[in-house]
C-alpha cells in the first residue's frame, strides 16, 4: 500500500496534470483536495489533449475511482459542463466519480463579486481567475456557505439562499451599483443542478479512508501551487485554500499517517499567472521566448503567463513546508536552446524604511530564506548563478544517460544545491516522454 500526494512547488502551472496522469497507472483512487475550477489540468493522451478543472485526472483511466474531496469548492454548472463535455469525449463519468457532500458550491453571487471586488481594487488587485473562488472560500469560513449536501434538501437550500441574497443584494446594491438577484432564479437553476449531481454526492471521508484501509493506492491531487497558498504562499497574493501538503489532511479527511510519499512537481523555471511579487521574472525578450516555447498560456483563463528563471530562494521555502520525497522537474526541453541559465541564489533587499541594521549601515539585506512579507519580496533583487545550456533537444528523452551532459549538471545542480531527489524528469508533452529516475510508489 502507497498514498501519494502531487503538489505544485512554484505558483501553479508546474505540469501536475501530466504527472497524476503518469502516476495514476500505479493508483486505484485520485483524490482532489482543495481548489475549484480555477485550475486547469492540461493531459495529452495520444495526441488528444484534455483540460481538467475540478475532476481528478484519474478519470481518463479506466477503473480508477475518483474523489472531489470537501476541501474543493464547486461551481455546479461548471461541473456539470466538465462531465458532459468529458462523456461526448466517450470518456466514463458515473459510478467512478464522488463528490464530498462538505465541499463547499460556488453561488453566482460569489462569481460577480470576485469580479467586482478585484475591479475595485485596481492596481492591487490580486488578477484572481474570476470564477468566485475567493468569495465561496470566504463564506465557508463566516459559516454562511452551502456544502453540496445542502443541495440534497431543497426547503432547507431555499430558506439558507432567502437570508444570503438578502445580504448579497445589499453589497451588489449599495456598494457596486449593480443589479439584484433573483431569490427564484437562483433558487429553481441550482435545485435543477442538485437533480444532476445528486447521485454523485457522498461522505467521501467514509469511502477514501476505507478504500485505504483496504490497501488501495490513493493519489492525492494538488491544485496550484504551494507559492499560491493562502497561509504560506505571496499573501495576499494567492488563491483562497491550502495548495500545500497540508490541505490533504483537511481537505479529504485524511491522517498524516496515511501519507507515503510527497511528491513536488517544479517547473525547470518559474512562471505565475495574476499580480504580486516575482523576484526572477523577465520582462524581456527572453521571458517572451519561453513563454512562447512553452505554452505558458493559462488553461482555464487563457491569460499569458509570466515567466522567468528559477528560484531557489523560494523553492527551499516550499520544500520547507512540503518536506517533498521527490521531485518531478518538468518542462526541461523548454530550456533547449538557451546559452547560459540563471538561477536565483538569493535575493537582496533595500529598505526604504530602514528599519533593519543592514539598512542603517548603508548596505542592501541579502535574504536566502524568503520574505513572508509580500511587500518587501517585491522589492527583492535576485542574486544570480549562471549555469552553461546544453543547446541540444532533450525532446522525448526517455533515458538519463541520454540527456546532455550540461542538462544532466543543470538537473544534479538543483538536486544537490536544494537537497531534494530527483524522481521524474518531463521533456515533452505526452506521457511517454518522461525520464522516471524512481516510482514515487515504490
Ligand atoms: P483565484 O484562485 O481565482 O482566487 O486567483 C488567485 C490567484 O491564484 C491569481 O493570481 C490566479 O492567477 C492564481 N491561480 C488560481 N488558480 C491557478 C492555477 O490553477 N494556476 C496558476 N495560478 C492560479
Amino acid at each position: 500500500m502507497s498514498n501519494i500526494v502531487v503538489v505544485g512547488v512554484q505558483w501553479g502551472d508546474e505540469g501536475k496534470g501530466k504527472i497524476v496522469d503518469l502516476l495514476t497507472e500505479n493508483a486505484r483512487v485520485v483524490a482532489r483536495y482543495q481548489g475549484g475550477h480555477n485550475a486547469g489540468h492540461t493531459v495529452i493522451i495520444k495526441d488528444e489533449k484534455y483540460v481538467l478543472h475540478v475532476i481528478p485526472s484519474g478519470i481518463l483511466h479506466k477503473g480508477k475511482t475518483c474523489i472531489i474531496g470537501n476541501g474543493v469548492v464547486i461551481e455546479p454548472k461548471a461541473l456539470i459542463e466538465e462531465i458532459e463535455g468529458l462523456r461526448k469525449r466517450n470518456v466514463y463519468v458515473g459510478k467512478n466519480l464522488f463528490i464530498s457532500g462538505g465541499s463547499h458550491v460556488i453561488m453566482p453571487y460569489h462569481t460577480l463579486l470576485d469580479g467586482k471586488n478585484e475591479e475595485s481594487m485596481g492596481k492591487k488587485k490580486i488578477g484572481t481567475t474570476g470564477r468566485g473562488i475567493g468569495p465561496a472560500y470566504c463564506d465557508k469560513m463566516s459559516r454562511t456557505g452551502f456544502r453540496m449536501l445542502d443541495l440534497l434538501d431543497g426547503g432547507r437550500f431555499r430558506e439558507k439562499l432567502k437570508a444570503n441574497i438578502k445580504d448579497v443584494n445589499f453589497l451588489l446594491e449599495n456598494k457596486f451599483q449593480n443589479k439584484k438577484l433573483s431569490l427564484e432564479k437562483v433558487n429553481s437553476e441550482y435545485m435543477r443542478y442538485a437533480d444532476y449531481l445528486a447521485p454523485f454526492i457522498t461522505d467521501t471521508v467514509v469511502l477514501l479512508n476505507k478504500l485505504i484501509d483496504s490497501g488501495k493506492n490513493v493519489l492525492f491531487e494538488g491544485a496550484q501551487g504551494t507559492l499560491l497558498d493562502i497561509d504560506h504562499g505571496t499573501y495576499p497574493y494567492v488563491t483562497s485554500s491550502n495548495s500545500s501538503v497540508g490541505g490533504v489532511c483537511t481537505g479529504l479527511g485524511v491522517s498524516p499517517r496515511k501519507i507515503d510519499g510527497i511528491v513536488g512537481v517544479m517547473k525547470a523555471y518559474t512562471t505565475r499567472v495574476g499580480g504580486g511579487p516575482f523576484p526572477t521574472e523577465l520582462n524581456d525578450k527572453l521571458g517572451e521566448e519561453i513563454r512562447l516555447k512553452g505554452g505558458e498560456y493559462g488553461a482555464t483563463t487563457g491569460r499569458p503567463r509570466r515567466c522567468g528563471w528559477l528560484d531557489f530562494v523560494s523553492l527551499k521555502h516550499a520544500i520547507r513546508i512540503n518536506g517533498f520525497t521527490g521531485i518531478a522537474l518538468t518542462k526541461l526541453d523548454v530550456l533547449d536552446e538557451l546559452d547560459t541559465l540563471k538561477v536565483c541564489v538569493a535575493y537582496t533587499y533595500e529598505d526604504p524604511y530602514k528599519r533593519c541594521e543592514c539598512s542603517k549601515k548603508g548596505v542592501a539585506c541579502r535574504f536566502t530564506d524568503m520574505p513572508q512579507d509580500a511587500m518587501i519580496l517585491e522589492g527583492c533583487k535576485p542574486v544570480y548563478k549562471e549555469v552553461k545550456g546544453w543547446k541540444t533537444s532533450t525532446q522525448g528523452v526517455k533515458k538519463l544517460k541520454d540527456l546532455p551532459k550540461q542538462a544532466r549538471a543543470y538537473i544534479d545542480y538543483i538536486s544537490e544545491s536544494l537537497n531534494v531527489k530527483i524522481d521524474i524528469v518531463s521533456t515533452g508533452q505526452r506521457r511517454d516522454e518522461v525520464v522516471i529516475l524512481r516510482n514515487p510508489f515504490k
